[in-house]
């Protein structure tokens, strides 16, 4: 097992990523507020995983759980609801605590949630998807969407610890794998180009889901995470950097109706179009640019956006992103491999062509 820590003082936490941790109770314990715990999880993941889970917690007095509808279209305020119906029926109070069993929708809901209920209850983070372990379940963004914007609806929150157990990514869907990935590239395109060429020999053996090659970049990516998070922790700033192809990706999926197109996908495609768009600039070499996009092309993601899809509505859903200020678009794009900046500082007339040159159909 390898242990990162996010340091965020008072409210620092570990972070354990190795084989069979669901089954581990010391993992978990000493991070429970008392012998009350409730798990979230959904219909997908429950079957797979939550009797393994209550199993290790089975020492508590007080184990209840509640199971969501799969889906990020159930990523709402009416789905979270049922969370809060479960604790009050179940009669938890101040001292219990929420773990969250599954990929990032469970993830953010039940940190969310957790932030709500009688104004704070601690949680924990167990993610099943690669996408979770190597981003929503670490750095403390919860909340749920809104039909005009994802994530609109939403609080800092930050976990007692995070526990990634390998393993179950062994039942995630192809495409599933693919989608976390896109922000396992994110982070080599954006902070550090050692690891994007590791990716780019390694690619095949993650496809394949070799266990080393996979453990591997999910340290690596939750240390990114760790460190951009521990200087920002609230988003004034460099953690912005995270959201490589985000805006674009955001539009996406508000566009298609959430669920169509994964969030993974849609960032996949998203930072196709910041690469290009910083190429365009001449702030990334066209070269480099092409590595990038052909990196998320062989990790299985689109790099197109969907047919269909107008620039008029580009802007439109980019309009409301939460990095907009003062009225003004602003955007992740890269000044080189590895050097990821936020800036509204570029020309709208670019970014204008390049999505005429990109929507088809
Ligand atoms: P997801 O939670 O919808 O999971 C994807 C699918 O995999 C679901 O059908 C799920 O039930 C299934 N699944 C989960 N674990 C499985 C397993 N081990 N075996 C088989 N099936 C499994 O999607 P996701 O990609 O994990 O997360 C996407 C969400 O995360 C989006 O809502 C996005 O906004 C959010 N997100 C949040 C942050 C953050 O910092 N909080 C960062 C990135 C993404
Ligand atoms: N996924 C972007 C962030 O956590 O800031």
């Amino acid at each position: 097992m390898r242990t990162l820590n996010l340091d965020l003082g008072e409210r620092s936490y570990p972070i354990f990523i190795g084989q069979s941790l669901l089954q581990n109770p010391a993992l978990f314990t000493p991070h429970l507020s008392s012998q009350q715990v409730l798990v979230v999880t959904n219909t997908t993941v429950a079957p797979l995983y939550l009797a393994q889970l209550k199993d290790t917690l089975s020492h508590c007095d007080k184990l209840d759980s509640v199971v969501l509808p799969d889906g990020e279209q159930h990523k709402t305020l009416g789905v979270l609801n049922t969370i809060f119906d479960t604790l009050i029926a179940q009669r938890h109070n101040r001292k219990t605590t929420l773990i969250a069993l599954g990929g990032g929708v469970v993830g953010d809901m039940t940190g969310f949630a957790a932030a709500c209920y009688q104004r704070g209850v601690n949680f924990i983070q167990v993610p099943t998807t690669l996408l979770s372990q190597v981003d929503s379940s670490v750095g403390g963004k919860t909340g749920v969407n809104h039909p005009q914007g994802k994530n609109m609806i939403g609080a800092f929150y930050q976990p007692q610890a995070v526990v990634i157990d390998t393993q179950v990514l062994d039942t995630l869907p192809e495409r599933e794998l693919s989608a976390g990935l896109a922000e396992v590239i994110k982070y080599g395109i954006i902070a550090d180009i050692p690891f994007f060429e590791w990716l780019e020999t390694n690619m095949p053996a993650l496809l394949a889901r070799e266990s080393e090659a996979l453990a591997y970049a999910i340290e690596v990516s939750c240390a990114i995470k760790a460190r951009v998070v521990a200087q920002d922790e609230k988003e004034s700033g460099i953690r912005a950097i995270l959201n490589l192809g985000h805006t674009f990706g955001h539009a996406i999926e508000s566009h298609q109706g959430y669920g169509d197109w994964v969030h993974g996908e849609a960032v996949g495609a998203g930072m196709v179009l910041a690469c290009e768009l910083s190429s365009r600039l001449g702030w990334l070499d066209a070269k480099e640019c092409d590595r990038a996009v052909a990196l998320i092309a062989a990790a299985g993601l689109p790099t197109e956006p969907p047919s269909g899809m107008s620039p008029d509505a580009f802007m439109r859903y980019m309009a409301i992103d939460k990095k907009v200020l003062d009225g003004g678009l602003r955007l992740v794009l890269q000044r080189g491999l590895g050097n990821a900046v936020v800036t509204g500082d570029f020309d709208a007339v670019v970014l204008q062509q390049l999505l005429q040159d990109r929507c088809i159909g």
